[in-house]
């Protein structure tokens, strides 16, 4: 592909990158919508929708509410499901040079273990992000992102079926988020994705009502990033595993900075719903980005020491 600037690649566990910028979860849904606005191959990777065992539609409206620098949302996962998703969605994708997180989530671990075996002989998925820390699925009840041992027990359950690498996505609802981190290490996590959003809630003032029919829902978008950027920096002191951080990122400095905080590579989520090509944006604004600074590739980050 013409364009591709070498500087730029990025080898994680089973994800080839092009460029270290892929958008997140939830905020891309299967590619279909963008892929009519430009090409997908210019991604570093796309990470889908979390995906569930059976079809869901989600939580009532209304499911998302404006925040000041940011958003609130309780989607619920809607999603069509592990084998519609095999299916129609993955298939989809596969007509574009670009490979696949797919997001998994669930209410039990043998929900997880059913998701990831119903998609992992798909081609085109490179690795699994297990999301174990969405906080807008009433039913289920388990939260397996802000309790270690739950995390390490589902990560053991995923490896032993997975075929791809397994990523865990974290949790920024923790007292220490270390701790989770070193978890799902011990469990064999092949690499961590965080953070996932912070739970929040808004209250309309004329009624005294929240304005979610869910009550809360997840904060995402720039006022989370100085969140996102600790806690990458104190999992970054603990762990060498491979990092996709994301929180808040709309602009190629912004990645800059999560590459300084420890991050390998970067999801972008909200950023995508105010501008739909904020992501190959970033990609073309990052190579001079790496002159300015001297350094010679996105890895050099890690390789030169460069993360603080
Ligand atoms: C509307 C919406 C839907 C989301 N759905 C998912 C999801 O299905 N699975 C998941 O792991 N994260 C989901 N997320 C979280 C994002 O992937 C991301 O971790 C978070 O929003 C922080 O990044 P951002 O500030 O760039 O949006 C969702 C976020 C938003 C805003």
């Amino acid at each position: 592909m013409t364009g591709v600037d070498p500087r730029l690649h990025v080898t994680l566990p089973g994800l080839t990158m092009k460029n270290p910028v892929m958008p997140a979860s939830g905020c891309f849904a299967f590619g279909r919508e963008y892929a009519e606005l430009f090409d997908l191959s210019k991604l570093g990777a796309v990470a889908i929708k979390g995906t569930t065992g059976a079809a869901r539609l989600g939580n009532p409206t209304p499911r998302v509410a404006e925040t000041p620098s940011g958003m609130l949302n309780a989607i619920g996962l809607q999603n069509p499901g592990a084998q519609a998703v095999r299916d129609e969605e993955l298939p989809f994708l596969e007509g574009y040079d670009v490979p696949v997180l797919a997001n998994v989530s669930g209410s039990t671990p043998e929900e997880y273990v059913h998701v990831v075996k119903t998609l992992t002989t798909a081609p085109n998925v490179g690795a699994f992000e297990l999301n174990i820390s969405c906080p807008n699925v009433k039913e289920g009840g388990i939260q397996f992102g802000t309790d270690p041992e739950a995390a390490a027990a589902l990560t053991t359950a995923v490896k032993a079926v997975s075929t791809k690498p397994v990523y865990v996505k974290l949790s920024p609802n923790v007292t220490d988020v270390t701790a989770i981190a070193l978890a799902v290490e011990a469990a064999g996590a092949d690499g961590l994705t965080l953070i996932n959003t912070l739970v929040g809630m808004r209250i309309d003032a004329s009624t005294g009502k929240p304005v979610l029919a869910n009550e809360k829902g997840g904060l995402s978008g720039p006022a989370v990033k100085p969140v996102a950027l600790r806690m990458i920096h104190d999992v970054r002191q603990v762990t060498g595993l491979p990092i996709i951080g994301m929180g808040g990122i709309q602009s190629a400095e912004d990645v800059i900075e999560f590459l300084f905080a420890g991050a390998d590579a970067v999801a972008v989520g909200t950023a995508n719903f105010s501008n739909p090509f904020v992501c190959p944006t970033i990609i073309r604004e990052l190579p001079a980005w790496l002159d300015q600074l001297g350094l010679e590739s996105i890895g050099a980050f890690r390789e030169q020491g460069a993360n603080i």
